[in-house]
C-alpha cells in the first residue's frame, strides 16, 4: 500500500487526510494519506523515506514550505519562482518539490467570476503562501499588488521574489479592487484584524485564505460594505486535487459531496 502524508506544525486541523482518502477510495488507490506533525529536524528524516519508497509523496504546509528546499534534488518551475513547496514525490530517481497552491489560487478565483485583469490588488499578511498568491495573479494580469504585514521586513523580504512588489505600512489602507486577507487572523472565530476597509466604496471583493470558520469577520465585514465575499475553500480543494493528479495521474472528483466534506 502507498503512504502519503502531510507534515507540517501544527498540523491537527489539517483536512488534507480526509480530501485525499475520500478521493483515493473513490478511485479504488490502494493507498492511506495521513497527517504528521513534525520538527524541523525530522524533515531529513521523510524524505530518506520517500527516496526509499516508504512514502510515495508528502503535501507540506506550515512552517515548512520554504525550509523543505533545501532537501529537494530537483523542483518545478513555479515552485523556483515562489521558493515554495507544497507538495514532494520522487521522480525518476530524484526528489522533486511542486507547487500546487498557485493553481488552487487561480482556479478558485476563476471560479467566483471575479474578472482579475487590469485590477490593483491589497494582501494582508506575507507568509507561507503569500507568494503562491502573489505568482498567481501576475500570471492572472493585475496592474498593482500591494503588500502590507505586520512585520514589515517580512514584506520587504518578498521584494526579493518580486521586486514590483509595493510595500504599505500596517494599519495604513490604500485604494483597491480586491482585497486578500492572508494573515492567521481570523482562524478563532472572534479575531478581527483592525483595520478601516470603508472608504473605498462598494462592489469590491474581499477574499479571505481561510475557510474554517467560513465566514471570518474580515469576510463578514466585506458583506456589510456590499462587496463580493469569498472564502479560500476552492483555493484548498484545488491545490489538493493538483497534488492528487501528480501523484496519481488521474483528476479527482470535485462534486457537492467533496466540497460537504469540507463544511464542519
Ligand atoms: P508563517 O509566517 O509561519 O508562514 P502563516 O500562518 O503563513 O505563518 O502567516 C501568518 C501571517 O499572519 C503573517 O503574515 C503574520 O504576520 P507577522 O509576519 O507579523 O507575524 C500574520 N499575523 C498573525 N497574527 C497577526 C495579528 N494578530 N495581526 C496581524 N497579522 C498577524
Amino acid at each position: 500500500m502507498k503512504k502519503y502524508l502531510v507534515i507540517g506544525n501544527p498540523i491537527e486541523h489539517s483536512l488534507s487526510p480526509l480530501l485525499h482518502n475520500y478521493w483515493i477510495k473513490n478511485k479504488n488507490i490502494n493507498a492511506i494519506y495521513e497527517k504528521k506533525r513534525i520538527n524541523e529536524n525530522e524533515i531529513k528524516n521523510i524524505i530518506l523515506q520517500i527516496k526509499q519508497e516508504k512514502i510515495t509523496g508528502i503535501n507540506v504546509t506550515v512552517p515548512f514550505k520554504n525550509l523543505i528546499i533545501t532537501h529537494l534534488d530537483q523542483l518545478s518551475f513555479e515552485a523556483e519562482k515562489t521558493e515554495s513547496v507544497n507538495t514532494v514525490l520522487l521522480e525518476k530517481g530524484k526528489i522533486v518539490g511542486h507547487n500546487t497552491d498557485i493553481e488552487g489560487f487561480e482556479r478558485s478565483i476563476k471560479d467566483t467570476g471575479f474578472d482579475v485583469v487590469n485590477k490593483e490588488i491589497l494582501i494582508l499578511g506575507a507568509g507561507g503562501v503569500v507568494p503562491s498568491i502573489i505568482f498567481a495573479l501576475k500570471k492572472m494580469k493585475v496592474s498593482k499588488i500591494i503588500l502590507s504585514n505586520r512585520t514589515k521586513d517580512k514584506a520587504e523580504n518578498l521584494k526579493n521574489l518580486f521586486n514590483d512588489l509595493q510595500i504599505l505600512d500596517w494599519g495604513k489602507v490604500i485604494k483597491f479592487d480586491m482585497i486578500i486577507n492572508a494573515t492567521s487572523v481570523g482562524l478563532k472565530e472572534n479575531d478581527m484584524i483592525n483595520l478601516n476597509f470603508s472608504d473605498f466604496g462598494k462592489n469590491k471583493f474581499f477574499y479571505d485564505v481561510i475557510y474554517n470558520p467560513q465566514e471570518t469577520n474580515f469576510l463578514r465585514t466585506g458583506k456589510k460594505l456590499g462587496s463580493k465575499v469569498e472564502n479560500g475553500k476552492m483555493m484548498f480543494v484545488y491545490q489538493a486535487s493538483a497534488a492528487f493528479k501528480i501523484w496519481h495521474g488521474t483528476e479527482p472528483k470535485i462534486n457537492n459531496d467533496v466540497i460537504n466534506l469540507l463544511n464542519r
